[in-house]
């Protein structure tokens, strides 16, 4: 087995599973040219978010990251109307990117984009009161991802899921010695969902056209709002 043929079968799943799709065809092309980095989820990896936040009926989301936009669309398109996502970036040419592609996909009503670095916006979203939410997807700096993880169980409420993304980092998950500040970022998030009692969790590794890597599913089984989450 080796990346050509993960590759290809991604392209077998996405030509007869994911028909393409002009706003998010064009947010691709849009990230392209304004020099974004490619690394965005991949297409079955953006449906399946579409299909989990669907399947949980989430009218409430929030994304930790957003890059150009591209997984924001995928989740956005999975509201009923009235539904809501935030998403936060902190980098302004990636925000100014992603306002564009989310408005060309008709998504503007719908998502709000708070340009931030995240340990900033969440304590202020937190402070609005604009939790819980049902569905929370954590993909952006990796070794910030145990404190984005606390944030996410404050912000929701039993019945919440919490996903989280590149967690396998091409197998070194399992090497205890580590000194990449993302792995050691992706072992102690793992520690902290193990010793969580609000969480029922697991990770699936993936392979596909972003290579080896896997992400994290935790249902919130008791609310993390201080007794304003739904039992
Ligand atoms: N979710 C996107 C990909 C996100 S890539 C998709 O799949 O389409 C990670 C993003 O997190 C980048 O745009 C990066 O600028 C942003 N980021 C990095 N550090 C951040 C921080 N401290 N706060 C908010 N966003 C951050
Ligand atoms: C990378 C991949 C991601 O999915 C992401 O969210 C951030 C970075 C990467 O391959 O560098
Ligand atoms: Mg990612």
């Amino acid at each position: 087995m080796n990346e050509e043929q993960w590759i290809a079968v991604d392209r077998f799943i996405g030509d007869l599973l994911i028909p393409s799709d002009p706003a998010l065809d064009a947010a691709l092309r849009a990230s392209v040219e304004a020099g974004l980095p490619a690394i965005q989820v991949s297409p079955a990896h953006g449906k399946l978010l579409h299909l989990l936040a669907k399947v949980r009926g989430a009218q409430t989301i929030l994304e930790i990251g957003t890059l150009g936009g591209y997984s924001t669309i995928w989740l956005a398109r999975a509201l009923p109307v009235g539904g809501r996502l935030i998403t936060l970036e902190a980098d302004p040419k990636h925000a100014e990117v992603a306002r564009a592609n989310i408005a060309r996909a008709g998504l503007a009503g719908a998502v709000e984009l708070r340009l931030g670095k995240a340990l900033d916006v969440l304590p202020q979203l937190a402070a609005e009161q604009r939790g819980p939410f049902d569905f929370i997807f954590i993909d952006a700096d990796k070794p910030t991802t145990p404190d984005y993880f606390a944030w996410a169980l404050q912000l929701s409420r039993a019945g919440s899921l919490i996903i989280t993304d590149n967690v396998v980092r091409k197998g070194a998950l399992a090497d205890a010695n580590s000194t990449d500040p993302s792995v050691r970022g992706m072992r102690r998030f793992h520690e902290m969902v193990s010793a969580e009692p609000r969480v029922s969790a697991t990770t699936i590794q993936t392979v596909g056209c972003k290579g080896y890597d896997g992400f994290t599913l935790a249902l919130v089984v008791r609310s993390g709002m201080n007794g304003r989450g739904v039992e």
